[in-house]
């Protein structure tokens, strides 16, 4: 069985960190597979997993329907298009495969931009499935999400086993996070368990009137992540923030909610 672990919350909190953090953690402790998914077209996730990319799935899908739209233009002759005789479906699916980028310990698949205004419903769908398939053969999947939670549901059909909603220390930040939380329920995707992980909290106790905000959350509290300095060595040079020392405080932090909840 494939457990998949959606990171989620606004811009800039630190969804890109924590999915890193999390893969580093699940390729440490030896527990099988892991399939990594940049669903955000901003976040370059392979480069904090230190991952060249070649390919990602917009681009694919902006591809084959500019062949296939060549095809029909091309009077009939049999220039452009989809090699003879392969569907839609196959040749997404060994596109989508040669595009995985491939790792030590995870390999990367990068959603790349969104669907353009035109209606790409059946293409978008045969890529769902397809991206699916190549998941479950992974023990498992780590999704990096845009801001919002609008757009985890067009990438994937699979059950989300544990969906982290991560907030910056602050009233906004947590009434946003409130927000994500309560989308959860609109989706048609299945959600089993959510939780709230704070970041970049200044060093010290919560404060109490943030400590209020968080209780009063339908969603428990999995932890804290501190500010830390040594993250932003790693971004400085762009280093993957997977080759963090393993005694990163940002590092513990996520290592021991993951021990948690796993
Ligand atoms: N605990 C932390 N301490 C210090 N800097 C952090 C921490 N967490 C994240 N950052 C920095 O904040 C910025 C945004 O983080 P990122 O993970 O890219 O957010 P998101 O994916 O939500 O947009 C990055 O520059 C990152 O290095
Ligand atoms: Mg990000």
């Amino acid at each position: 069985m494939t457990t998949t672990i959606a990171v989620a919350g606004k811009g800039g909190v630190g969804k890109t960190t924590v999915a890193a953090m999390a893969i580093k953690y699940l390729a440490k402790s030896g527990r099988g597979a892991i399939l990594a998914i940049d669903a955000d077209p901003s976040s370059n996730l392979n480069m904090v997993l230190g991952l060249d990319l070649t390919w990602t799935v917009g681009e694919i899908r902006e591809d084959m329907l500019s062949k296939v739209k060549e095809s029909i233009t091309a009077a009939g002759a049999a220039m452009g298009g989809l090699p003879d005789g392969v569907s839609k479906r196959e040749y997404l699916d060994y596109e989508v495969r040669s595009s995985l980028s491939e790792g030590i310990d995870f390999d990367l698949i990068a959603m790349g931009r969104g669907e353009g205004p035109g209606c790409y419903c059946a293409v978008n769908h045969n890529l769902r499935e397809v991206i699916d398939g190549i998941a479950d053969h992974y023990r498992y999947v780590v999704v990096d999400n845009e801001a919002g939670m609008e757009h985890l549901s067009r990438r994937t059909t699979r059950d989300v086993q544990h969906l982290l909603i991560v907030s910056d220390p602050t009233q906004r930040g947590i009434v946003a996070a409130g927000r994500i939380a309560g989308f959860r329920n609109e989706l048609d995707i299945n959600i089993e368990n959510a939780y709230l992980i704070i970041n970049r909290l200044p060093a010290g106790e919560m404060p109490p009137a943030l400590r209020k905000a968080v209780d009063a959350l339908d969603v428990p509290l999995l932890g804290t992540i501190p500010e830390t300095h040594d993250i932003t060595e790693f971004e400085f040079s762009g280093r993957p923030l997977v080759a963090m020392n393993d005694d990163s405080p940002v590092y513990q932090a996520i290592a021991a909610m993951l021990e948690k909840i796993l």
